[in-house]
């Protein structure tokens, strides 16, 4: 037995650790590189915006950096000043007689070193990795190989968490029956949502080539007569109206692809798409309120610091950034496997 009402019987809480596990070691061997152990012994209890400012690199660098050193423990955060650990002052000084660095750093040109220098990178340069996100930004992915080679990675990352979350009774009570999945992937969400309710419709908006691999999605799921797909670059298009009934707009996994003014301009969209009553939703993985946590939630940061102009948010951002365009009520519920819902209403 797999799966019970297509939720999987075990979360796979497990898997996504070990992905985003490859950040440790890079978040040691940089954090020594860039002198951030030494500048706290010196100078212990700065804030993220004091480390930056003294080491004269990218804020967003050193949140996802100190986020990560925190949930692993090498930092202390109190009241938003960081200060080495115990574990850090022996281990992580250079000058300690235990200095771990000579082995942490790795040998020029080993497979450690390529993800030090892309979190160096990040960091120092505000460098992000050339990969899809310029051509998402564009709002084209002209290849369609690569664009279903994205697509099928976003579909065996969500799959799991779209199932958990149409099944979740704090979703079903939200009663949406009628929803845009903004930058919706493989439709997963909406499969998910037609499956297990058929009164249920879905709109994917998507870049045109994701939108073709998401119809084969949905038409292997026998949900082609509950989901459609609009092509629609989300920054540069216009959006559904009120008058097309949505009374949900999803957002999984976008907020945290793009920075504060982009995602101004997503939540306006969706609260101008929605009618009076609707509900905006985000599913994303929060960090803790003082975003030194948790690991997988901090780790998932420092991965969209590399390759995204995003971040992972605390609940208390995304409530700041969805109240600023009007909408009221928001609100929060756990998912599935380090997921929540942060869902807000266009009164
Ligand atoms: C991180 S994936 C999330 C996919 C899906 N929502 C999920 O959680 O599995 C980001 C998605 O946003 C889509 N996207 C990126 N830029 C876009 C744009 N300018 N207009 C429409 N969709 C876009 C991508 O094609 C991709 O499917």
């Amino acid at each position: 037995m797999a799966s019970v009402s297509g939720v999987p019987i075990w979360p796979d809480a497990g898997i996504r650790s070990a992905w985003l596990s490859q950040w440790q070691l890079p978040s040691l061997s940089v954090g020594i590189q860039i002198g951030l152990f030494k500048l706290l012994d010196s100078n212990p209890g700065l804030t993220s915006a004091q480390i930056s400012e003294s080491l004269k690199v990218s804020k967003r660098g050193i949140d996802a950096l100190t986020a990560v050193l925190g949930a692993l423990t090498f930092l202390e955060c109190r009241g938003g000043a960081f200060h080495n650990s115990v574990e850090t002052s022996l281990y992580l000084l250079e000058g300690s007689q235990f200095f771990w660095g000579h082995m942490l750093m790795g040998r020029p040109g080993s497979e450690a070193s390529a993800l030090h220098r892309r979190l160096h990178d990040a960091i120092v340069h505000d460098q992000v990795d050339p990969g899809a996100v310029n051509e998402w930004e564009a709002g084209s992915l002209p290849d369609p190989e690569r664009a279903a080679a994205i697509t099928r990675g976003m579909h065996s990352h969500s799959v799991a968490p779209a199932m958990a979350l149409a099944a979740s009774p704090r979703f079903k009570a939200l009663n949406v029956t009628k929803l845009l999945d903004v930058g919706g992937g493989s439709g997963c969400f909406p499969i998910a949502m037609a499956q297990a309710n058929p009164a249920f419709k879905g709109v994917v908006m998507e870049i045109d080539t994701v939108g073709k691999c998401a119809l084969e999605f949905v038409a292997e799921a026998k949900v082609s007569e509950q989901i459609t797909t609009i092509a629609r670059n989300m920054f540069k298009d216009a959006w559904p109206t009120p008058a097309e009934g949505f009374n949900g707009v999803f957002f999984s996994n976008i907020f945290h692809d793009w920075n504060h003014a982009q995602n101004t301009h997503l939540a306006r969209s969706a609260f101008n798409t929605l009618a009076p009553g609707g509900r905006i939703l985000l599913h994303e993985t929060l960090l803790n309120d003082d975003s030194t946590g948790p690991f997988v939630a901090a780790a998932f940061s420092m991965h969209m610091l590399v390759y995204t102009r995003g971040k992972q948010f605390t609940f208390k951002e995304l409530q700041e950034l969805l109240t600023s365009v009007g909408f009221v009520d928001v609100q929060v519920f756990p998912t599935y496997s380090f997921y929540s819902i942060v869902h807000a209403r266009k009164p």
